[in-house]
């Protein structure tokens, strides 16, 4: 058979084909080191697109291979989700709110729905049970929960993951929130034109354009980086400098203030002043939202936008380093860059993408409850808290008790939860729980750290016990670099009675190792 492709067609086939970026030039590597026939008419380059299926079949497969080979013949390779595209793996709800340390809803789905296959030989939890996830963190599992008509509640000691979760499985009044939403947006748009920092970037970013031009055309200079002799770094520098200047000159002209006055908080530290301006007035707008429901989603808007337009390079997003309040050389983008003067755009995005998440998923959604409480997992009291909080929940869970536990816990000194969301606590001035974290990064990976992880876990599990059915199944998502999890299972007076390998690999583009995290599966002793 022969399908012929011109190299650009073929780099976007191969980019369909594999849900990522394949470029000319790598499908250009294939042909010159002779991994795909080159087929030439006319003086043109051709490929037949067979022989790229066969060569990609080969290849993925071939991975697959390296990695039983170094991990073990019972790595279930189904569970990289390797062949779902991103927009899958962040589905509706699931991307409302960034959150470090979320596990993707296909791995939920997985254990919670009804299927078996070689390596899931039973069915867990069927429609109407309630599944417990002491770890709740963005809600993930109560997400998919709904999504299979299983009821689910959840804890979480931090207030701001609380309400990500409460948000993504909350129901709206579309209509509301749509008016709402452009209201804010007319009173932002009023509010700016009594500023100048519009005036002041529309110059900026024609001085910027002018000169990017000049001194960063593309694609040579882009060209001139991939030369060995070039100094990228230097000649970036002196450029910077350069622009600097008119830079200062445009703050002056139209009294731009950059920094705010306090420093105490992170709020003040990474943000600019003129954008905390706006965050407030926007902040205000939202407290006078009557409708509680469209107030807590626009509170969730407001918080993903603050979290984009703070004061960093753009290569610096994931960590900070420190604010970014003047123009820079940007590595990424291989020219002068500013840093954001305004809210309004990503605002305005958010909201829009917002209102489509919450109504894809409200066509998908099932009639049964989920509930996230704030709280610690180790000694809070479920059922009496949910009594509280959602009385329909509290009934069915009362009567039948809980039917087992879906989760991922933290793992030793990874991440500080609260504090990923730092803006958040700050702005809506949510009561912070960083010592009732167990495993946060600030108390690091040494033994003392292990030991009160190892309980803190345990005391997880016995906790929740309380509520659990006879004959409970849990299953617990986990890292386990230090082996805890026998110790932990033997102090909650459980037992480990399966463990599934999931293959990794986005990790693996980064560190090219074979690594599985382990779904432990554990019941009564
Ligand atoms: C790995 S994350 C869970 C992520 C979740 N599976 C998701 O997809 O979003 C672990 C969560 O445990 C929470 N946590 C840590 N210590 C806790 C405690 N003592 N009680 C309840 N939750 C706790 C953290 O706040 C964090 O959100």
């Amino acid at each position: 058979m022969t399908e012929l492709l011109s190299i650009k067609e073929a780099s976007s086939w191969a980019s369909k084909h594999l849900n990522k970026d394949v470029t000319p030039s790598n499908i250009s590597y294939l042909i010159q080191y002779g991994r795909v026939p080159k087929i030439g008419e006319n003086g043109s380059t051709y490929v037949n697109r067979f022989d790229l299926e066969k060569y990609y079949a080969h290849n993925s497969l071939s991975k697959e291979e390296i990695w039983k080979g170094k991990l073990g013949d019972d790595l279930n390779w189904d569970l990289s989700f390797a062949n779902y595209k991103e927009s899958e793996t962040t589905k509706h709800v699931h991307r409302l709110h960034p959150y470090k340390g979320k596990f993707i809803p296909q791995l939920v789905e997985y254990f919670l729905d009804n299927h078996t296959d070689k390596f899931k030989k039973e069915i867990f939890f069927k429609k109407d049970d309630i599944v417990l996830d002491p770890f709740c963190g963005s809600g993930t599992t109560l997400v998919q929960a709904n999504e299979l008509g299983i009821n689910a509640i959840g804890v979480d000691i931090s207030a701001f993951n609380a309400l990500i979760s409460n948000v993504k499985i909350g129901k709206y009044d579309f209509n509301d929130i749509e008016v709402t939403y452009r209201y804010i947006t007319k009173k932002l748009k009023e509010f700016q034109k009594e500023k100048n920092n519009l005036a002041f970037e529309s110059e900026l970013l024609e001085e910027l354009k002018i000169f990017n031009n000049e001194n960063f055309p593309s694609p040579e200079f882009k060209y001139k980086i991939s030369q060995k002799d070039f100094d990228e770094k230097r000649y970036g520098q002196e450029k910077e400098n350069e622009f600097l200047l008119i830079y200062e000159k445009l703050l002056t002209k139209y009294k731009i203030e950059l920094k705010q006055k306090g420093n105490n908080t992170f709020l003040d530290k990474w943000f600019l002043q003129v954008i905390r301006d706006e965050v407030d007035f926007v902040f205000d707008q939202i407290k006078k939202i009557k409708n509680q429901q469209t107030k807590k989603i626009l509170s969730i808007v407001l918080s993903r936008t603050i979290r984009s337009c703070r004061a960093t390079t753009h290569s610096d997003l994931a960590t900070l380093f420190e604010p970014q309040i003047k123009t820079y050389y940007c590595k990424k983008h291989g020219k002068i860059c500013k840093p954001l003067f305004s809210i309004l755009s990503w605002w305005d995005r958010y909201s829009k993408d917002t209102l489509k998440r919450i109504n894809e998923f409200n066509r998908l959604r099932t009639e049964t409850k989920q509930r996230c409480l704030r709280g610690d997992s180790r000694n809070i009291d479920i059922f009496r808290e949910l009594e509280k909080q959602s009385a329909d929940l509290a009934n069915i869970a009362i009567k039948k008790k809980i039917d087992g536990i879906f989760s991922s816990p933290p793992y030793v000194g990874l991440i500080d939860y609260h504090e990923q969301h730092a803006y958040s606590y700050d702005l809506y001035g949510f009561e912070r729980n960083d010592d009732s974290e167990i495993g946060p990064l600030y108390k690091g990976q040494g033994k003392q750290a292990q030991e009160s992880y190892i309980n803190g876990i345990a005391e997880v599990l016995l906790n929740s016990k309380k509520y659990m059915k006879n004959g409970y199944d849990v299953f617990l998502v986990a890292n386990d670099k230090y082996g805890l999890y026998p110790k932990i299972a033997e102090l909650a007076g459980m037992k480990i009675v399966n463990q599934y390998k999931r293959p990794v690999l986005n990790r693996v583009e980064k560190s090219r190792t074979a690594y599985a995290e382990i779904i432990f599966h554990l019941r009564e002793k």
